[in-house]
């Protein structure tokens, strides 16, 4: 990809970096105090929730232990395969934890179906998810996150963390993908 068609590829900021900040700020809050006093594990799904769980677990202020799951639903480009295969899995003993997974958006809902319905036979304490987007419009399986930071309506995403084709991941801000050049 040139420079110049990475530029036209961002359509536009959608959430800014500060907004962000603000919000991911409430949603530490929020734990901490809710959590304090219990064993935590904050598992977070990469590759794209890598920069929510780096952002959020700072401002986190009570112990809390982290650890990160690969799971892969989209091949490449904005169109979902809808098969979810995970590719590293968490080593911890769960039964001894209050899980929080830690995810960057939600879209059809299949990856998360699939991840939570597999932690859940390992026995946690107690099982919540914490996603950065929501795009309920977009739902073909029953999912709700326990917290969500932003909903979006049906249009494609990069940016903090979220990638097209593997590019944008690095940007502090989301932004709306231009697939039309
Ligand atoms: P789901 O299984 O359809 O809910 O999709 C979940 C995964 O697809 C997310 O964790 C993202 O990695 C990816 N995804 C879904 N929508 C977008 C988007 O708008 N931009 C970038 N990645 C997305
Ligand atoms: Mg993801």
């Amino acid at each position: 990809m040139t420079f110049e068609e990475y530029k036209r590829r961002i359509k536009r900021v959608v959430i800014t970096e500060d907004e962000i900040k603000q919000a991911i700020k409430e949603a530490g809050k929020k734990i901490s105090d809710s959590y304090d006093g219990r064993p935590i594990l904050l598992v977070s799904i990469l590759n794209g929730a890598f920069v929510f769980m780096a952002d959020l677990c700072r401002e986190i202020t009570v112990p809390c232990e982290l650890a990160f799951m690969c799971a892969k639903s989209y091949f490449a480009g904005t169109e979902s395969s809808g098969k979810v295969t995970v590719t590293m899995d968490v080593s911890q003993d769960l039964s001894k934890y209050h899980v929080i997974i830690v995810e960057d958006i939600i879209d059809t809902g299949r990856t998360l179906k699939v991840i939570c319905d597999m932690l859940k036979e390992r026995n946690p304490l107690s099982l919540k998810v914490i996603t950065l987007l929501d795009k309920p419009e977009r739902r073909l399986v029953d999912f709700k996150a326990d917290m969500s930071l932003f909903t979006i309506p049906d249009y494609f995403v990069i940016g903090y963390g979220l990638d097209c084709a593997e590019y944008f991941r690095n940007l502090p801000y989301i932004a709306e993908y231009e697939p039309n050049l």
